[in-house]
């Protein structure tokens, strides 16, 4: 791991120079980290931070994920509260943030439903409080939907299904909403991994989340999970968004190794048998 004093920090607040004044004393321990990115603890007596560093392929604005999470975090959203950032020597993006937990393993009727909720807050949270225009709206297939070009199939539908849906991107989304980015201590959830953060359309956000519920944890969880958001959404098109988010897994899975326990693909298939926009040649 990057030594703290190396990093050439381009924000930081007091949490930051007590790190640096107590190099010495620091407990670092390194967490699970994903394809993009290196992640640490750090501990300084009784205070636990964490430190995250892009040091492999992906780059992204750790810049305005910084201001995301202030924002968000200042106006009592569940995020990490983020403590600087800055470039390591080899010019990796680096954020050091609160320590929140570990991700959420066990769940339950009433934990699915408060998940859902909190999803909920983050569409509604109000664009004005962003002191200027960074949230950025993408091209939705260009940015979901990575070497789409090579899987024709996948690609036909699933322009298919974004011109039938009035795709509206005008709310704040998470992107990659699911239990290994929901931390809980205490009964406390924290959302993490902003990466994908960005103005996009809340129903895919929530299918996303659906059918990760229902790949990884299971139909019946998915069930109660998808539920939650039929007070606002219709079935119908809570469907054809799911329709969507099964296609992205299916394209992740042709291009990477996603991770698979002896009932991933049977529930996948599942999902492509019951949805009336797929069917299970696409697997
Ligand atoms: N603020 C945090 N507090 C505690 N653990 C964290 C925090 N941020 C990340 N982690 C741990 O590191 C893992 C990877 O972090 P994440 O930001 O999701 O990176 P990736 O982009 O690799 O998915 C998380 O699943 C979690 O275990
Ligand atoms: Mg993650």
């Amino acid at each position: 791991m990057n030594s703290i004093s190396e990093i050439d920090w381009k924000v930081k607040s007091k949490a930051v120079d007590s790190l640096l004044e107590n190099r010495n004393k620091l407990i670092l321990v390194p967490l699970d980290s994903g394809l993009e990115a290196e992640v640490t603890k750090v501990c300084l007596e009784e205070s636990c931070f964490v430190l995250k560093v892009w040091n492999r392929s992906s780059k992204p604005n750790v810049e305005q994920q910084f201001k995301l999470l202030k924002t968000l975090y200042d106006k009592g959203l569940p995020v990490s509260q983020p403590y600087g950032w800055g470039l390591d020597k080899d010019a990796n993006s680096v954020l050091l943030m609160s320590f929140n937990g570990v991700a959420v393993k066990k769940i339950n009727q009433s934990k699915l439903t408060s998940l859902a909720k909190i999803l909920s807050s983050f569409h509604e949270f109000p664009l004005n409080c962003f002191e200027d225009t960074f949230l950025k709206k993408n091209d939705f297939i260009n940015y979901f939907y990575p070497e789409i070009e090579e899987h024709e199939d996948i690609h036909l539908l699933i322009k298919r299904l974004v011109d039938i849906s009035h795709m509206k991107q005008d709310k704040l989304i998470h992107g990659d909403y699911n239990l290994g980015n929901i931390l809980e201590i205490e009964r406390r959830y924290t959302i993490i991994d902003w990466t994908n953060g960005q103005l996009g359309d809340p129903r895919y956000d929530i299918a996303w989340s659906i059918v990760l519920i229902r790949i990884y944890v299971s139909e019946r969880y998915g069930d109660v999970y998808r539920s939650a958001f039929l007070s606002e959404y219709t079935k119908e098109e809570i469907e054809l968004f799911e329709a969507k988010a099964c296609l992205r897994w299916i394209l992740l899975n042709r291009i990477t190794d996603l991770p698979k326990g002896k009932e991933t693909i049977a529930r996948v298939k599942s999902i492509l048998k019951n949805n009336v926009h797929l069917n299970e040649k696409l697997i």
